[in-house]
């Protein structure tokens, strides 16, 4: 079997990484990590993937003038390892339209909302402060505007008395690492088609219907 090569792009912590590795370390996964690249070079995560034996990069946004020749040196690097599909996962830099363009349909990138709720930054505070009842998190085909694209996969999560964004965006997490390997799983599999920017997947089984009251009745 061949497994689809992927490259997965982290600054920080890397937790969604992990659930990447963890996923593709067992023999039937369709997909393989050969490459981690990290735009910080103190970024947890490079411990993770070290663990593991992934190959790193640290390609420093600080070290290049422009986006542009940031841009480059990434996709020098995907070429170089000969990567098939990029994850985002926890990726802090945002590429120029022509790197999206280049890779579209083969990046993805995890959110933790329901996209289009609460684009950008803090969407569990979003979440609380707009007094939703379920937020989640979403793993969706990179676009040029930021949190835009078609979605693969979402996970919902409820929120709960006492939450504040923390003891949420932990829940949101773990829900986070289940979403994520399941999507890579699809894609790896053939089974996902984006048609008219919206996601098509082959043989997929609805969710149970009795979990979407919050409160439950
Ligand atoms: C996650 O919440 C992800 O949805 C967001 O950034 C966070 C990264 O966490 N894009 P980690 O580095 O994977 O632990």
């Amino acid at each position: 079997m061949a497994r689809v090569k992927v490259a997965v792009l982290i600054s920080g912590r890397g937790s969604n990484l992990q659930a990447l590795i963890d996923a593709c370390s067992a023999p039937d996964f369709p997909a393989e990590i050969r490459l981690v690249i990290s735009n910080r070079p103190d970024a947890p995560g490079l411990q993770r993937a070290e663990r593991a034996g992934v190959p790193t990069r640290v390609i420093p946004h600080k070290k290049y003038g422009s986006r542009a020749e940031f841009d480059q040196a990434v996709e020098r690097a995907l070429n170089e390892a000969g990567i098939e599909l990029v994850c985002l996962a926890g990726f802090m830099r945002i590429f120029d339209d022509a790197f999206v363009l280049r890779w579209h349909d083969r990046m993805i990138n995890i959110h933790p909302s329901l996209l289009p709720a609460f684009k950008g930054l803090q969407a569990q505070a979003q979440a609380l402060a707009a007094g939703v009842r379920f937020t989640g998190c979403t793993v969706h085909f990179v676009r040029p505007a930021m949190d835009e694209g078609p979605i693969i996969v979402q996970a919902v999560v409820p929120l709960l008395p006492g939450d504040d964004a923390e003891r949420l965006a932990e829940r949101v997490l773990a829900a986070e690492h289940k979403a994520y390997p399941l999507a890579l799983r699809l894609i790896a599999e053939g089974r996902v088609r984006v048609v008219d920017e919206r996601v098509q997947i082959t043989d997929a089984d609805a969710p149970a219907e009795d979990a979407i009251l919050n409160p439950r009745p």
